[in-house]
């Protein structure tokens, strides 16, 4: 049976893209919703015809009121969306979104989780000084980019990488693995990590 998909994304929404062209099995990108109204995910939506909507997400900047996430629950329930996907959303979820959809929510991270969670993780990577970075698609739960990992991909850190060169490098690979994610999930075959805490 087909899972509608709702991506949910705050900026450029390349990975959006890769998952409406992707092979995402019996899943199905069904709309793009987004709380940054002036987001380049918004002008890809329209270009690959798909349906896209901006959503008030409160006053705060990086997590949604809860009233405001209320209602971004209720509308991808009532909408009857099975996954939600997010990609590139820079708020944190905790409450009435989470809770509706605890356990079909995934996430892509330009890391290799548990390894620098959090904002630029690809800045992160190059300060540690890693000779291997990567990306991680996880089912969320209440932490930050932590919750248990679907898969994983790595690539290789080069001595003359800058933070862009090497962000770039991951997303080739999150658009690989986002797809693959998806479609694992849709399929009740997502094998993912027992987190023990
Ligand atoms: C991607 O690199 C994604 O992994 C990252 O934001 C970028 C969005 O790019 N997400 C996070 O850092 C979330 N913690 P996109 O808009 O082109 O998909």
């Amino acid at each position: 049976m087909e899972t509608k998909i709702a991506v949910l994304a705050s900026g450029a929404g390349s990975n959006f893209k890769a998952l409406v062209e992707g092979d995402t099995g019996p899943g199905r990108v069904d709309i793009l919703l987004t709380d940054n109204e002036n987001a380049g995910a918004l002008e890809l939506a329209a270009e690959l015809g798909v349906e896209s909507k901006y959503l008030y997400p409160g006053k705060y900047r990086t997590r949604f009121g809860i009233k405001e996430e209320k209602i971004w629950a209720e509308f991808l329930l009532d909408r009857g969306v099975g996954l939600v996907c997010l990609a590139g959303l820079m708020r944190i979820i905790k409450g009435p979104l989470l809770d509706a959809f605890q356990g079909r929510m995934m996430n892509i991270h330009p890391s290799l989780l548990p390894a620098f969670p959090g904002l630029d993780a690809q800045g992160q990577a190059l300060n540690y000084g890693v000779k291997i970075a990567g990306c991680t698609v996880h089912y969320v739960d209440s932490g930050t980019d932590t919750g248990p990992i679907i898969l994983q991909n790595s690539v290789p850190v080069f001595e003359s990488d800058q933070r862009d060169s090497l962000a770039e490098r991951i997303l080739v690979k999150e658009h690989r693995i986002y797809s693959q994610a998806v479609k694992a999930h849709c399929l009740g075959r997502a094998v993912y990590s027992r987190v023990v805490r």
